[in-house]
């Protein structure tokens, strides 16, 4: 054993307000290694690595790398020690091209570089090796804000490689990819190791801890409780690691009848059984948009229909053109066999719709507000509708309820949403549709960042609205998610539905199947169109990571 590890961290505390981030935390890691940090939402593990990234300074505590102290008094001190992170915040500049946003800050010193075009030679490689997870292609002179979500989350990756590190943290980098990107990102992960890199590596996956992490971390109450070797422990006892039981301490003490939640945390409670007979809540005939050709479904009350297949094939975008957030073309949707063209997503609410973005920091919260404020966002438009001016206290009462029933972790409700972790801002996103009762729920990776125990939780409440007669769509970039959650899987291929998965069929493997081995004569087929001479997407995909 080695009695000196690369990276120490020791009694790291911080507090913020009230609220205690970190709690004399210790870490020790070393080079050549994949290291998990886990743990549930609000447990400080953001805030612990950002300590070592020199983005929050800490209130106690030491940072040891390579023997030596690291007193950073940014993170332009740990860039040029060779400490490189993606954080669960984006930082793109959506105006900028990709190649533009991945030199942006690189300290040409460290490198020896003045030309910036050097710089983006250096850069372009990086983009090279990723084009598996840009099905394809390199996006180098594309602007960043054309790109999906899965894809900026892959730039992100690039950024922090081309500062080349000896420490690169990922913080909940695989939480917006899907399979394909995750498998490249695990390749390059590996061959990082070989060379000594030391991967400090954020999930909520277990799978993610299996494929690829040495050893994991985990954290509680803003202090670590158990460092493991992965191969040595077994997967049942990790996922008690991971959840079991510990929600309920990271929650602050009012919230503690939040305590009750399923043991193993890792499957939501069975979806309602969807009323077969019923005539369809939600049908969507031949609706057209800019990325979407065509497409129509019919889901009825009790039913959760999921929208797989590869990234960015237009499951966000149906999901925002049905909520009137993006332009539709043609088509017709109707609601209860009326129809219905919300306009804007405030009319969509009051005609009965909820909708959950998958990008929180865009479209799902208002950052600088209250907590509270952002929990009674989307009831504004149904309250003028029932004419029942809900009071402060009132507010505060559903509020309350709903952060206690998905264990959402927060100092004061008046506190900016902010300041909440990652986690539990996405559950502000989900939660503030609760109290709603809406009659189609509109999902798009709604999970995202959340642990476990939440995660089974957020979705417990999904089947409910369910069972109380509303229609869900959930698009998601996990498969796992998809069958556990979903009556009927449709596939989505180039803004086109290509395929349905249901019953005894639907199965993960069967998803993965569905989505990948769609052939140009599929797709042509689908679309009524002459092939196309550019493969699809789906030739990325390798064995599962
Ligand atoms: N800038 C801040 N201001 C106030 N409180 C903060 C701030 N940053 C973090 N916190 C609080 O510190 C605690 C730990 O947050 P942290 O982001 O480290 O959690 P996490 O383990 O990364 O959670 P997640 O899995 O949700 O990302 C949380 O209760 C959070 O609300
Ligand atoms: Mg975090």
């Amino acid at each position: 054993m080695d009695t000196t590890p690369f990276l120490r961290m020791s009694g790291v505390r911080k507090r913020y307000g009230g609220v205690t981030a970190l709690a004399g935390a210790d870490f020790a890691a070393d080079a050549g290694t994949v290291h998990a940090v886990l743990g549930p939402n609000g447990s400080g593990k953001s805030t612990l690595l950002k300590v070592l990234t020199g983005v929050v300074a800490p209130d106690a505590g030491e940072v040891l790398l390579d023997g030596r102290p690291l007193r950073p008094r940014g993170p332009r001190d740990t860039l040029a020690a060779g400490v490189s992170a993606v954080y669960q915040e984006l930082s793109l500049i959506d105006d900028f091209t990709v190649l533009d946003n991945l030199v942006l800050g690189v300290e040409p010193t460290r490198f020896g570089l003045r030309d910036p075009r050097a710089a983006r030679a250096r850069a372009l490689p990086w983009l090279e090796r990723f084009a598996p997870a840009f099905g394809g292609r390199v996006p180098a002179g594309e602007r960043a804000g054309d790109l999906d979500p899965g894809e900026r989350q892959v730039v992100e990756v690039c950024k922090a490689l081309v500062r080349d590190p000896r420490v690169l943290v990922l913080d909940e980098a695989t939480a917006s990819l899907r399979r394909g990107q995750v498998d490249v990102l695990f390749e390059v992960l590996a061959e990082l190791r070989e060379q000594g890199v030391l991967v400090l590596f954020i999930t909520h996956r277990l799978a993610e801890i299996l494929a690829l992490c040495d050893r994991a971390t985990v954290m509680r109450n803003g202090a670590d409780t158990a460092t493991v070797t992965v191969g040595e422990v077994p997967e049942r006892e990790l996922v008690e690691l991971m959840s079991g039981g510990a929600g309920a301490q990271d929650r602050p003490a009012g919230q503690a009848g939040a305590a009750a939640r399923p043991d193993s945390g890792a499957r939501p409670a069975p979806p309602a059984a969807p009323a077969s007979a019923a005539e369809p809540l939600l049908e969507v005939r031949e609706l057209s948009g800019a990325r979407l050709h065509g497409v129509s479904l019919q889901v009825r009350p009790g039913e959760v229909l999921g929208l797989g297949g590869l990234q960015g094939q237009g499951q966000s975008d149906l999901l925002a053109a049905l909520f009137g957030a993006d332009r539709r073309t043609g088509g017709t949707v109707l609601l209860n066999g009326a129809p219905v063209h919300p306009r804007s997503p405030k009319q969509a609410v009051r005609a009965g719709f909820a909708y959950v973005p998958g990008n929180r920091g865009a479209q799902g919260l208002a950052l600088g507000r209250p907590v509270l404020e952002n929990f009674a966002l989307p009831s504004v438009g149904r309250r003028a509708v029932l004419g029942a001016a809900l009071s402060r206290r009132r507010e505060l009462a559903a509020a309350r309820a709903v952060a206690e029933r998905i264990g959402i972790r927060y100092g004061s409700l008046d506190d900016p949403v902010s300041t909440l972790s990652g986690g539990n801002q996405q559950k502000v996103v989900v939660g503030k549709w609760f109290p709603t009762e809406p009659a189609v729920v509109l999902m798009d990776d709604p999970a995202k960042g959340v642990d476990v125990g939440a995660k089974a939780e957020m979705f417990a409440v999904v089947a409910e609205l369910a069972a109380a007669g509303a229609a869900v769509l959930l698009g998601s970039s996990d498969d796992r998610e998809l069958v556990e959650v979903c009556d009927r899987v449709l596939i989505m291929f180039e803004g086109r539905i290509v395929d349905e998965v249901s019953g005894d069929r639907l199965t993960e493997d069967a998803l993965i199947a569905a989505s990948m081995h769609i052939t140009p004569a599929d797709a042509t087929a689908a679309r009524g169109l002459p092939a196309p001479d550019r493969e699809p997407a789906a030739s990325d995909g390798g064995g599962r990571p």
